[in-house]
């Protein structure tokens, strides 16, 4: 993917706030006004409603005529479509086609409760091969408790995230799961809240480290807060001391082929989503952020050069309201960031880079906050 061309970029930096523009080229010096409206309008007509959906409630008017499809190594591609190809298209997802193919290729079956598996194939993007508990057991979590993070007890969410084998985890019943500790989860996992009101709230959030295929779809994270130290159970092979953790809602480090879509996030003590150390193949997709400061990190340090080779895809989420920066905030790397909506606005920028990122951004919907418009 060949990398933003300059003036390009600068045109992106100007919309996305102030702050940004430390880490961008100083020599732009265009009235602020003009250049985000040409950005605005680089891939919409103001007139229409924005092109990307609105997050875990899909508002299927918004993108009726948008057609996206995948096109080379997973990159989403936007493409225009005549009202009868569209419908042609749509006749072939079934009557709910709304253009956004990730949720078509599930929703569009009428008995996806009985094919809760079939999702494994519908994310996009980088984290596309993300499996997560594909052909392993369902595993239904029956109990909201977390007494003992060293020693879980069989029917809890710690107790299936960490089981040595595939599993396909859901809920029995809607549920607010405090963790006492961070949950910290092995490979080939998915934790599926469709259907049910899952809130993992009030302590500890979820640890994605050195593994890889986790799909996290239809849960609510939220005011997560510092935990630890504590001994916690990290598979079912090793108990270990861990630190006082960051506070993250979902901490990914070092972990690979990571799907997380339709979830919804607010306040937590550090990042909402953090994914650092040489994590990559991610594709964070279809989730509701609001009410955060650092809402979304790739790539934590400057000494972290591994995460050069990181690569993800940001689609169709909805910045909502109370969000102030990092929407992704990213060093290194290759970052695909498409169809989401900032209309919400944002404190002090929504997307920014720094360690020379490659940085596409298509299909975004931006409106800044009144308090960065400027009167001429
Ligand atoms: C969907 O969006 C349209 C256009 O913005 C709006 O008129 C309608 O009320 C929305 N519907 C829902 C269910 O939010
Ligand atoms: C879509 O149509 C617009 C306006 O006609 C054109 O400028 C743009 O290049 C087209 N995009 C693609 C991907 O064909
Ligand atoms: C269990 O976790 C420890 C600590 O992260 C790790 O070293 C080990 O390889 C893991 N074992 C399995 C079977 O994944």
């Amino acid at each position: 993917m060949a990398p933003m061309p300059l003036n390009q970029f600068l045109l992106f930096c100007w919309v996305a706030g102030f702050t940004i523009l430390l880490e961008c080229s100083p020599s732009e010096s265009r009235p602020l006004e003009h250049l985000r409206f040409q950005a605005y309008t680089r891939h919409m007509d103001t007139s229409e409603p924005p092109k990307a959906a609105p997050g875990p409630v899909t508002n299927r008017s918004w993108n009726e005529k948008y057609v996206i499809q995948e096109g080379p190594n997973g990159i989403i591609q936007e493409r225009n479509s005549t009202e009868t190809e569209f419908d042609s298209l749509a006749a072939d997802w079934g009557t709910c086609g709304t253009g956004n193919p990730m949720d078509d290729c599930w929703r569009c079956d009428e008995n996806w409760e009985s094919h809760r598996q079939s999702l494994a194939t519908c994310a996009m993007g980088f984290g596309r091969d993300a499996i997560g508990g594909k052909n392993g057991q369902i595993y239904m979590v029956t109990s909201a408790e977390d007494d003992d993070a060293a020693n879980p007890q069989p029917g809890t969410l710690r107790y299936a995230a960490t089981r040595e084998e595939p599993l396909w985890i859901t809920f029995a019943k809607s549920m607010t799961i405090y963790l006492q500790e961070e949950l910290i989860l092995t490979s080939f996992k998915t934790i599926d809240g469709r259907g049910v009101d899952v809130h993992i709230t009030g302590g500890a959030g979820l640890t994605l480290q050195y593994i890889s295929n986790v799909i996290i779809h239809g849960i609510h994270i939220h005011d997560i807060k510092v935990t630890g130290p504590a001994r916690v159970m990290s598979n079912t092979t090793h108990v270990g001391d861990r630190g006082v953790t960051d506070g993250d809602a979902i901490n990914i480090y070092t972990a690979t082929q990571i799907w997380i879509d339709h979830c919804s996030f607010a306040n937590a003590a550090d990042g909402l989503i953090d994914a650092i150390h040489g994590s990559s193949m991610i594709t964070i997709s279809n989730n509701l952020f609001s009410n955060h400061d650092k809402v979304m990190l790739f790539g934590a340090h400057n000494i972290d050069t591994v995460d050069r080779e990181m690569k993800a895809t940001v689609a169709f989420n909805k910045f909502g309201a109370g969000l102030t920066q990092r929407m992704p905030r990213c060093r290194f790397g290759t970052f695909q960031i498409v169809n989401n909506d900032y209309s919400a606005g944002w404190g002090i920028y929504a997307i920014g880079g720094s360690e020379s990122p490659t940085i596409l951004s298509e299909g975004n919907h931006f409106v800044a906050s009144s308090e960065k418009e400027v009167e001429s």
